[in-house]
């Protein structure tokens, strides 16, 4: 695992930014891994704008969220199909078809989780996998005890996770208690992974990252065991490390 220490968040999205648009240039047809959340935020502007500018072209990528909440609706201000289509799908020349957001509200969940799945390995590896980080470490919505080799599934959300994303929400009762993932196995299988990391927020995740340590009870160490993953962590998230 490779770590990179920028200095704040508009260099960590400029240097995840450049990563992707060099793979999408590389490749024919490029399979992104997205992730949702503030963290990422900054690096969906900046490759919009680089769409903007005629430097990269999304025609033929391909992409597939980490997760979805399960109830909210598409249109859902709080879903993060919306929020998808908001920060990066809509501004840019990505075929409807080839973006994929696990749906929130299919009448069969577990169906959607398997169906899901397949659909990915049926495109064949992702080749870049982004992926932010929560406070207790989980990625996507793998939340800590989770195994490693688990596919697309449902989970029941941490009281914690609740708590870090009421914050979008107008109460923390509108927070969905469960949502769908990818699991940790399925994006352990991406070719490449680009973690971002920011603010002080996440000091103690970083913390126990670095100490390398590999526990199901801390979902990101399951990354120490993929063969190409870089971590960009800003200064405020580094801390004292
Ligand atoms: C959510 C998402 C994760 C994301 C995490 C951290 O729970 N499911 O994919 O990494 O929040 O979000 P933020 O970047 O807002 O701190």
């Amino acid at each position: 695992m490779k770590f990179i220490k920028v200095k704040d968040f508009k260099e960590m999205s400029m240097k995840a930014a450049e990563m992707i648009a060099d793979r999408v240039k590389e490749s024919e047809k490029p399979v992104l891994g997205l992730a949702t959340g503030s963290t990422p935020e900054g690096l969906y502007k900046i490759l919009v704008e680089k769409y903007k500018q005629g430097e990269i072209d999304f025609s033929n990528t391909v992409t597939f969220n980490l997760d979805e909440y399960i109830g909210l609706p598409d249109d859902d201000p709080q879903s993060y199909h919306y929020f998808m289509n908001e920060n990066l799908f809509k501004h840019i020349n990505i075929p409807a078809e080839n973006t994929h957001v696990p749906s929130g509200i299919a009448e069969d969940v577990q169906q959607e989780c398997r169906d899901y799945e397949s659909l990915i390995q049926s495109t064949g590896k992702i080749d870049l996998q982004i992926l932010g980080i929560g406070k207790n470490g989980h990625i996507g919505f793998n939340e800590p005890g989770t195994a490693f080799d688990i596919r697309t599934h449902i989970v029941d959300l941490d009281e914690t996770t609740i708590q870090a994303n009421a914050r979008f929400f107008d109460s923390i009762d509108d927070v969905p208690t469960k949502a769908i993932t990818m699991g940790i196995g399925t994006i352990l299988e991406s070719k490449e992974i680009l973690m971002i990391i920011s603010g002080e927020g996440k000091q103690e995740a970083v913390t126990k990252l670095l100490q390398g340590e590999i526990s199901e009870d801390f979902p990101a160490s399951a990354l120490h065991k993929h063969p190409n993953t870089t971590v960009i962590i800003d200064e405020a998230a580094w801390g004292d490390n």
